[in-house]
């Protein structure tokens, strides 16, 4: 029997976030600057090994795997890898196999991620209005998107909307973004934006807003009941009375939730990092590729890099300017 992963402060890692790729097919203004740098496709680990490492995790104890980048559906053959995962919730040892994605391939995956198991997708979307999605993707184009979601809904999925507050960008689609979500059975859920990674000329002390303020927005509009459910993640929950919809809050600006942090990330080289906000991190791709037979040095590294889970991060833009206080990006550890 192997042991169960620990973090120095009794916090049971059952979570892992796997970054599939760095790469994307858009470049989000609060996330990647317009030229970014992707990593030489050498450098990642096949889809073989990401298989041996995620099932070396599942060994020991983690119940929920969340594929995410980049964009994970760029990847090229990421289908074979999802139907590989399959086997860990058939043997029940796996208890949830999902994504996070910008949704730009689901119409065409959607069907083959449900039919490998998939049952509930997270999609990041920050605006509905089309000239709006172009301008902060860069390039995106918002119809392919709702193809997307209204393919993964067809499929049976269930879906959950991520969408980044952005000060002056999306405050006015609050009520319409509900609205929107409440129509099709949507959870929506807000995100603080992060300082992760050098945006190039953009501010993120500028593109901030803060789910305080969002939430009393919305409680201008709505009645909320606080909900205690959790997914697993970081989000904390309201019902809004007059719709019985979810609206979801991830707030690591204004309410720190790392006490009950579950989860660890898995880069596409096949770092280890402990936290979002920290730099902590293990290489876990020399065990792997130095022992191809034999799982139990792998296994002992992850239970080292446990050991080196930090308390939390500390993001802060009080003390911050333009540039990421994390130097990597949210794509190459996933978000
Ligand atoms: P559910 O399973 O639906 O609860 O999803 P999740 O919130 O675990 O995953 P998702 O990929 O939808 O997360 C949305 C965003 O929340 C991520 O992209 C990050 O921006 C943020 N997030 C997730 N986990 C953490 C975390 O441990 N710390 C911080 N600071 N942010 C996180
Ligand atoms: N801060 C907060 N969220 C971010 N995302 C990407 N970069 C940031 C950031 N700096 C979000 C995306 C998506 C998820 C994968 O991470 O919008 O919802
Ligand atoms: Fe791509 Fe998601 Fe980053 Fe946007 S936020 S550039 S969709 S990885």
């Amino acid at each position: 029997m192997n042991a169960p992963l620990i973090d120095p402060f009794a916090r049971a890692i059952t979570y892992l976030r796997v970054s599939v790729t760095d790469r994307c097919d858009f470049r989000c203004v609060y996330c990647m600057s317009e030229n970014m740098q992707f990593l030489p496709k050498k450098e990642l680990l096949t889809l073989e090994e990401l298989d041996r490492m995620c099932s070396t995790f599942v060994d020991l104890g983690v119940k929920k795997l969340r594929i995410t980048g980049g964009e994970p559906l760029v990847r090229r053959d990421i289908m074979t890898f999802f139907q590989s995962m399959s086997r860990h919730l058939e043997s029940g040892a796996l208890e949830e196999l999902t994504l996070t994605t910008n949704g730009s391939q689901l119409a065409r995956f959607a069907q083959p991620l449900y039919d490998a198991g998939v049952r509930r997708v997270n999609i990041s979307l920050d605006t509905l209005d089309e000239e709006k999605f172009a301008r902060v993707t860069r390039w995106g184009r918002l119809a392919q998107v709702l193809k997307g979601v209204d393919a993964a809904q067809a499929a049976g999925l269930k879906v959950k909307i991520n969408a980044v507050a952005l000060k002056d960008f999306n405050e006015d689609e609050l009520i319409t973004m509900t609205q929107w979500c409440a129509s099709r059975d949507i959870a929506l859920t807000w995100i603080e934006v992060m300082p992760m990674g050098d945006l190039g000329n953009e501010d993120r002390v500028g593109q901030y807003w803060s789910l305080k303020d969002l939430r009393h927005q919305l409680a201008q509009h709505y009645t909320l009941t606080e909900l205690s459910e959790r997914t697993g993640g970081p989000a904390r929950y309201v019902r809004l009375e007059e719709t019985g919809q979810k609206i979801g809050f991830i707030t690591p600006l204004t309410h720190n939730f790392c006490e009950s942090c579950n989860r660890v990330r898995l880069t596409c080289t096949g770092e280890l990092y402990l936290c979002l906000g920290q730099e902590d991190m293990a290489d876990l791709r020399a065990p792997l590729r130095n022992n191809p037979k034999d799982d139990a040095p792998l296994q002992e590294a992850i239970h080292k890099a446990i050991g080196l889970k930090p308390k939390g991060h500390d993001f802060d833009y009080s003390r911050q300017k333009a540039d990421g206080q994390v130097t990597r990006h949210m794509s190459h550890t996933g978000g």
